[in-house]
């Protein structure tokens, strides 16, 4: 009877491991090739929309940040949409031109504007900002979105505003 039990279990035993191996075997990350690797992993860049959506939420603090006066805040705001209009280069080449004159031409008045700490001057670089959103869509065959001039509310859980 003991030898019956103990065989089960080298059974058992063996059986789940070769699943475990099955199971690696379709893992591309485990098992496949780095060439498999590099494609898979290709398909799970960020697509404009999913970077858009960041963005979008990053314009509503950038104008809540301004005008509750968190400067560094704002600054920071600036500083993470640069990098995802960088990132958007890189992960969606057909837009790298267009984006291109988004960085070129979108941020130049804060330095001064988030220098200076005033809500006039920075809701004329946010003007600035918007208008170049504004020219990528129109570029890019998507002019029906229009980020708002005055966002309602912003999302960041630091600027603690109703939704
Ligand atoms: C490189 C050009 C480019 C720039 C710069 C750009 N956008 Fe976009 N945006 C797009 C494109 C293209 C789409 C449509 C997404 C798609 O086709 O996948 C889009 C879509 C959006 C959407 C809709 C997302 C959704 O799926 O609901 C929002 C919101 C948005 N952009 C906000 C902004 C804001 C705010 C700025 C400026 C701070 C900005 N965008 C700058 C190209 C751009």
């Amino acid at each position: 009877m003991r030898k019956w039990q103990g065989l089960t279990v080298l059974l058992l035993v063996w059986l789940t491991d070769g699943m475990a191996a099955a199971e690696d075997r379709k893992d591309w990350r485990k098992s496949g090739t780095t060439a498999d690797k590099v494609e898979q992993i290709l398909k799970t860049l960020p697509s404009t929309s999913h970077v858009m959506l960041e963005v979008g939420a990053r314009y509503q603090d950038l104008y809540w940040a301004g005008k509750l006066g968190q400067w560094d805040f704002a600054a920071y705001q600036v500083e993470e949409i640069v990098k995802l209009i960088e990132m958007l280069q890189i992960s969606s080449p057909k837009r790298a031109a267009t984006a291109q004159v988004f960085l070129d031409h979108a941020v130049t008045e804060f330095d001064a504007a988030l220098q200076k700490k005033e809500w006039e001057t920075f809701q004329h670089a946010f003007g600035a900002m918007r208008a170049q959103c504004i020219v990528c869509h129109n570029s890019n065959d998507h002019g029906f979105i229009v980020p708002p001039e005055h966002p309602v509310t912003a999302p960041s859980v630091i600027l603690n505003l109703p939704r």
